[in-house]
């Protein structure tokens, strides 16, 4: 994607970095299962960091501590170094995220090593681990598991390592232990809400066949990830709310995985057939595998089956503008990827982030026919 229209669209998009520090989300979190071995030290109750109050920076005082703050991440950029953990190199938008973070840091001269967590948590906790040793002077951390918040989040702090987590967001109540780490990402409920639109807004409103109901195939994502669950439950939801019946025909994890949506599209494309009027997909690396079989079955995407994703990968966007899927919905990366440097160098330059203000969110936006030149 064209960064210049990236930016147009950020700035059009309502949401100001910096300013739209909000709750996190309140799902309870998976049960913690992280390894004995890295259990972190019992923490002492962190009231001496508890920070005043932050507003946006208007008064004169605030205007001048954010200067200082430039100051500070300005020259921590001459010689800084970043140690970012990714949850797994081998994932489409992941990879398109990593791009843009490396592109940024390095960019303003940073000093960034990238460690593969291959999708395993106890991996990554040896290289936060290793990254705290060799002394970093910041971490920007894409969980593995989503589970294993409440022990990074001790490690870190333990450590008084400034953290920006990305892309896999635990809940307010487990970043309030930190006053220096702060959650930049999206709100997952808006992503699943515009895929229920996509549906809503098709001319007969996802009811290709007539019979009074939407019957659909969920292909999911990784179900320990909140993007999953909660995409998963909001576009339904959007056709829910809008009045509509619908029946779910069937729903599988497909983590995330082309092959897997690819595989799950085939299987419930042979045993529903013609049943199967939408295939809403968690993101478009899966839906790019549900077009392999809907195509392969002889099926027409708009014409007898509609079919959505999250991300706006390239791969998608010249499928939306081919009319070979419904819609998808920008995720953000380059814009996550400003924010978490962004949030970075705030925090380098001493900012502290009070309980219930540690999520900062981009706004997804959907993608149609009808705008996707804007994207490519
Ligand atoms: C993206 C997926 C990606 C996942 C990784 C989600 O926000 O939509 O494409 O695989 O993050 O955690």
């Amino acid at each position: 994607m064209k960064l210049k229209k990236v930016l147009a669209i950020a700035m059009a998009s309502m949401m100001v970095f910096g300013l739209t520090a909000c709750g996190g989300n309140d799902a309870a979190p998976a049960a913690t299962d992280a390894p004995a071995e890295e259990a972190p030290a019992e923490e002492a109750p962190a009231e001496e960091e508890a920070p005043a109050e932050e507003a946006p920076a208007e008064t004169e005082a605030e205007d001048a501590a954010a200067e200082d703050a430039d100051a500070a991440a300005e020259a921590a950029g001459a010689g800084g170094n970043i140690g970012v953990c990714i949850y797994k190199f081998d994932d489409a938008f992941m990879t398109t995220y990593r791009n843009a973070l490396q592109e940024i840091l390095e960019g303003k001269g940073y000093t960034v090593t990238f460690m593969d967590g291959k999708n395993d948590q106890a991996e990554q906790n040896n290289q936060i681990n290793n990254f705290i040793a060799q002394g970093v002077d910041a971490l920007i951390i894409n969980p593995v598991m989503t589970s294993a918040a409440d022990q990074i989040i001790a490690t870190v702090k333990d450590a008084g390592v400034p953290t920006v987590l990305i892309n896999r967001e635990p809940t307010a109540e487990q970043m309030s232990a930190y006053d220096k780490l702060v959650y930049v990402g999206c709100d997952a409920r808006q992503s699943g809400t515009m895929q229920g639109e996509l549906i809503l807004d098709t001319e007969n409103k996802g009811d290709i066949n007539g019979d009074g109901k939407v019957s659909y195939i969920m292909i999911q994502g990784d179900p320990e990830n909140v993007d999953a669950q909660y995409r998963t439950e909001f576009s339904v939801k959007a056709l829910t709310d809008a009045g509509i019946e619908v029946e779910e025909l069937d729903l599988q994890r497909g983590d995330w995985d082309r092959n897997k949506g690819q595989e799950i599209a085939q299987n419930d494309l042979a045993k529903f057939g013609d049943q199967i009027e939408v295939i809403f997909c968690n993101n478009d690396d899966m839906a790019i595998g549900a077009l392999q079989a809907i195509q392969a079955a002889g099926r027409k995407v708009n014409e007898d089956i509609y079919l959505v994703g999250v991300d706006a990968l390239d791969a998608a966007l010249n499928e939306v503008a081919a009319g070979n899927m419904t819609g998808t919905v920008l995720n953000d990366a380059q814009g996550q990827a400003e924010g978490a440097v962004q949030a970075m160098e705030d925090l380098l330059g001493g900012k502290t982030y009070a309980s219930g203000e540690q999520s900062i969110y981009v706004d997804y936006v959907k993608v149609t026919p009808d705008n996707v030149a804007d994207f490519q």
